[in-house]
């Protein structure tokens, strides 16, 4: 079986875009592949956060990806990222071999680097470097992903290049990526990606109330009130997220109702959170009992670990071998 990685910050608690951009991707392919995935703390370390809430975030999404079905230790190994130090240790050797310029590069530095003009640290620009030590510690071939990571995953692969070119070897293998459908929901403002920082997402376990909280306040196509109320779906996010959420008649009532004026958006967007509400349900349910329970996600984050950091080790002896390292 091919080895398969990925990993998720812990920055807030997933939501519907972390959901259909990835794991709902993971749980379809932890029966195909030998699959790790890694709550990825260190990572979250590059921005402003606050320390009383980190481990409390931590084990959070870790219940919360059990309850999405991910089965850990079962189909799969789930851990924490600082729980095996050898994440560290291989970013810093990869660190020697990733050329700065490929760095500068990417997208998210530059976009981060901006939001957080206060804290543009080390870290946040060598953060797809640890990305591609996550990767490599475990000579992962599979990386299931959202578009936004896809450019992290073309770097994974020069650093293996490098590493591989700049010692004689073929010991890295050159992981590719794995985009899922729904590879770029966007948020409830109906312009950037739904995401945590942005505060414009809809979370798994959001609560009924809240979901249509935030639903009935999102954006819809922006012209719609000038073209005296008849809009035009392919430009409304409330159309984009029925297409991941509702059935076949129900998009093509949305659609046409919006084109006729024949629904109202509040309508329209009622449906939407019914389903939202009712995929989420059964999850939330197992989520909150986890969360309750404490000892599963303990137990199944310490196997994670002691499985990972047995791979780690042995990567790490080689690595150490061919560097020549004493
Ligand atoms: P993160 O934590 O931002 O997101 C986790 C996963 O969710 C996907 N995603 C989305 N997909 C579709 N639409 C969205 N709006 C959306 N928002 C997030 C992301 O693409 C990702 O797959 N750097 C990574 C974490 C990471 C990692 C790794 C991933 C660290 N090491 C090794 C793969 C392999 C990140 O910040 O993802």
């Amino acid at each position: 079986m091919k080895r398969l990685f990925s990993g998720m910050q812990p920055t807030g608690s997933p939501h519907i875009g972390n959901y259909l951009g990835a794991i709902e991707n993971w749980v379809a392919l932890q029966e195909q592949f030998d699959a790790i995935y890694s709550i990825v703390d260190l990572h979250a370390l590059t921005i402003e956060y606050n320390p009383t809430e980190m481990s409390r975030r931590v084990f959070e999404m870790a219940a919360i990806l059990l309850a999405c079905g991910i089965d850990a230790p079962n189909r799969c190994t789930l851990f924490v990222q600082s729980h095996v130090p050898q994440h560290s240790e291989l970013a810093w050797i990869f660190n020697t071999v990733t050329p700065l310029a490929e760095l500068y590069r990417m997208t998210q530095f530059k976009s981060k680097a901006e939001t957080h003009e206060k804290n543009v640290n080390c870290g946040l620009l060598a953060y797809p470097v640890l990305q591609a030590a996550d990767i490599l510690l475990y000579k992962g071939e599979v990386v299931p992903v959202g578009e936004d990571q896809v450019q992290h995953i073309e770097l994974a692969r020069i650093v293996a290049r490098k590493f591989n070119n700049r010692f004689g070897t073929e010991y890295f293998p050159e992981p590719m990526e794995k985009v899922s459908i729904a590879k770029r929901v966007r948020g409830l403002d109906g312009q950037a990606k739904m995401s945590k920082s942005l505060n414009n997402q809809i979370d798994v376990i959001e609560s009924p109330e809240s979901v249509w909280e935030k639903l009935r306040v999102a954006v819809t196509d922006p012209a719609r009130i000038r073209r005296k109320d008849v809009g035009n779906p392919d430009n409304c996010n409330i159309s984009s997220l029925h297409e991941l959420f509702s059935t076949a008649e129900q998009i093509e009532w949305a659609k046409n109702g919006c084109r006729t004026a024949g629904i109202g958006c509040f309508e329209c967007k009622r449906v939407l959170a019914d389903n939202i509400i009712q995929r989420f349900a059964p999850i939330r349910e197992k989520a909150l009992a986890l969360l309750e329970e404490k000892s599963t996600v303990e137990r199944v984050l310490a196997q994670g670990a002691e499985k990972a950091r047995d791979i780690a080790s042995g990567t790490m002896k080689d690595v150490r071998g061919i560097l020549g390292l004493y």
